[in-house]
């Protein structure tokens, strides 16, 4: 194992309160101190103008492993994690098969550990099959690793039995993770219900749709004393609903999404797929009341909801398309851009965001620099601009409605358990043994 010393950078830890030029000594996969003028016989980084930060956690990525690993594989969305900053991710159980069962943990956590580039943390199903029709063996998946339960990308209808696995998971404090979308309020909508689509001619999905089930959920969560966080909330409404459970003690936390704090319905003019996601993009006035929310403290984590779809399939009749962008290579510089630059944000706020309060709800040893813990650690380079181009994704997907832009932040090096995966913004290609090169189609 090696040694190696970051020396003179901004280390911002929000978990341990840090926010100081200071050195970072890494050894044997373990931060081993954190000070002024540390010395050490060690390979030295230098981090003067950058900032120094735990390796970012992304509580919601769409891996397409197993089922359709033409979409996405464990390891390359772990390379394009790294790439964004993130150390750490969460995915969503909506795989082929269905992560409802300990042998799909098992095999999402062996191709994790294969690639080398990060930590996967699976989600477990709720129910079985994502049918909505009964629970999952969720003894069995926590036993295998699942960190929280979801089904993602459906939203469980059934009241009773969302009841149940709040009831059931409370045992082991895992979260319930919601995607609130009331199936028949939002049935065959393709964007948010409101002026642009009816100018468009495509069919809404209303807030109430998301809101009603927020507020059941909220209820069934005071009624079971669970641990509910609502995914990728997307309303103004849906705020005020989180913010007034907060202010009676019930166990409820939430993430927003990066492109429900930046784009708006407006965005669908031009038809374009690459906007197409659920929850819809929805109104400015949704997105003043979520950069506030996030100001105020009542958003939790920030989020990509990482969704890779097949070049074809996304470019389809609007209708026919599936919902989803990719976004863990960009969501770092886009809050970057938009809400720290933007002054909505402080830096250290925002990485608080990404770091610290995502693994609080999930419960899991990431997001801080703290001694002795896991040595997953990231250098930004801040005032490096990213030019976002189809042909630069480590993804497999390029389905992303950035295309073009330029972002502010660059991720200069990122270590995982102690070792170097990128340094001076080149993949160390030596890392879990395995070559990679991206096919783009
Ligand atoms: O846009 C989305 N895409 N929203 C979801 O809830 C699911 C996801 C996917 O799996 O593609
Ligand atoms: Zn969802």
């Amino acid at each position: 194992m090696s040694r190696y010393l970051i020396q003179g950078g901004r280390v911002i830890d929000p978990a341990n309160n840090i926010d100081d030029t200071l050195d970072v000594l890494i050894e044997n996969g373990k931060i081993e101190a954190v000070g002024k003028h540390l010395a050490a016989d060690a390979e030295v980084i230098d981090a003067s103008g950058m900032i120094v930060a735990p390796g970012l956690v992304d509580m919601h990525v769409h891996l397409r492993d197993p089922g359709r690993t033409d979409e996405e594989t464990v390891e390359t969305g772990l390379r394009a994690a790294a790439k964004g900053g993130f150390t750490s991710i969460a995915c969503m159980p909506n795989t082929d098969p269905v992560t409802d069962s300990a042998s799909v943990v098992e095999y999402i956590q062996r191709q994790a550990k294969d690639a080398g580039f990060g930590n996967v943390f699976p989600i477990g199903a709720i129910t079985h099959g994502l049918a909505g029709e009964r629970l999952s063996e969720m003894g069995e998946l926590i036993q295998a690793g699942a960190v929280g339960f979801s089904d993602d990308g459906k939203c469980v209808m059934n009241s009773q039995l969302m009841r149940r696995a709040l009831e059931y998971t409370r045992m082991w404090g895992k979260p319930v993770i919601s995607h609130a979308e009331d199936e028949l309020l939002a049935r065959n909508g393709q964007i948010n219900e409101g002026y642009w689509s009816t100018v468009l001619g495509l069919k809404g999905i209303p807030s109430a749709a998301e809101e009603v089930i927020i507020a059941r959920d909220i209820i069934l969560a005071e009624l079971t004393g669970g641990k509910l966080h609502i995914a990728h909330l997307s309303t103004a409404g849906s705020l005020d609903l989180v913010k007034r459970a907060k202010e009676h003690g019930v166990n409820v936390t939430c993430e927003v999404t990066p492109h429900h704090l930046i784009l708006t319905d407006e965005n669908l003019q031009g038809y374009d797929t690459n906007f197409k996601v659920n929850p819809p993009l929805r109104t400015a006035a949704d997105i003043e009341a979520l950069r506030k929310g996030l100001k105020d403290g009542i958003i939790d984590a920030i989020a990509s909801d990482h969704a890779p779809h097949a070049r074809h399939e996304k470019e389809m009749e609007f209708d026919y398309a599936p919902f989803g962008m990719i976004g863990l290579e960009t969501t770092l510089g886009l809050i970057l851009t938009e809400l720290v630059d933007g002054g909505v944000l402080s830096l250290g706020g925002a990485i608080a965001k990404m770091s610290a309060g995502p693994s609080r709800i999930l419960g899991i040893p990431k997001g801080s620099l703290g001694i002795g813990g896991d040595a997953d650690l990231i250098v930004i380079d801040t005032n490096a601009i990213l030019e976002v181009s189809a042909n630069k994704f480590e993804s497999k997907s390029i389905n992303s409605p950035y295309v073009g832009r330029t972002l502010k932040g660059v991720v200069k090096d990122v270590f995982t358990a102690g070792e170097p995966v990128i340094k001076d913004k080149v993949f160390v290609d030596s890392y879990g043994e395995k070559r990679f090169s991206r096919v783009v189609l």
